[in-house]
């Protein structure tokens, strides 16, 4: 009986999340998945090209953009993703892919998973609007780091990576499900 109370009170609270219980899971999930197809990329690639120089620089950020979300997690008391075992595999398997198709293919993949995270991180500063600034400001914070990755990713050839529109599409579309999991999961 008291089992019972107990399971329906975390299901009631659970149900009566907040927007930005939801927001904070789902962004430290993709930074989580950011830090992985870093590492799935370096893994590949090593770390004396130019290439790698510049994804090291950009892992360095992911690391930094994570960390503020675990921290805020735990402060806020959010419930973490069910699928970070997931994201664990699949970010890394994707960075390792892309990287193994060549560096501009790495780049290519910056380029699709950075426009979908700008887009997110766009609808949730404007969701959010002034009811949050201290997430807001890691938001907007981190969102000008992201489109720096696409537009170092875009100079260093990320266009020329093999298949490129069929390569972008196909990462665009994985992030959205992610995203779209995320939230919820
Ligand atoms: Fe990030
Ligand atoms: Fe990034």
């Amino acid at each position: 009986m008291a089992e019972r109370k107990k399971l329906n009170d975390i299901s009631a609270r659970h149900d009566g999340e907040s927007a930005t219980a939801s927001m904070i899971r789902v962004n430290q999930a993709g930074e989580y998945g950011a830090k992985r197809i870093y590492a799935g990329q370096l893994a590949i690639m090593g770390d004396r090209t130019d290439a790698s120089r510049s994804i090291s620089h950009m892992a360095e950020q992911e690391e930094r953009h994570l960390a503020a979300f675990d921290k805020l997690i735990a402060e806020r008391a959010v419930r973490p993703t069910a699928l970070q075992p997931v994201w664990n595999v699949a970010g890394f398997a994707l960075g390792a892919v892309t990287a193994a198709l060549g560096p501009e293919a790495a780049m290519a993949c910056t380029v699709a998973v950075e426009t979908e995270i700008d887009e997110h991180y766009s609808e949730q500063l404007e969701e959010l609007g002034g009811s949050d600034p201290e997430l807001s400001d890691m938001i907007a914070d981190f969102q000008a780091e992201e489109q720096e990755h696409k537009e170092t990713a875009l100079a260093e050839g990320a266009e020329r990576a093999p298949a490129y529109p069929l390569l972008s599409t196909a990462i665009r579309l994985g992030c959205r499900a992610a995203i779209s999991l995320s939230k919820r999961v």
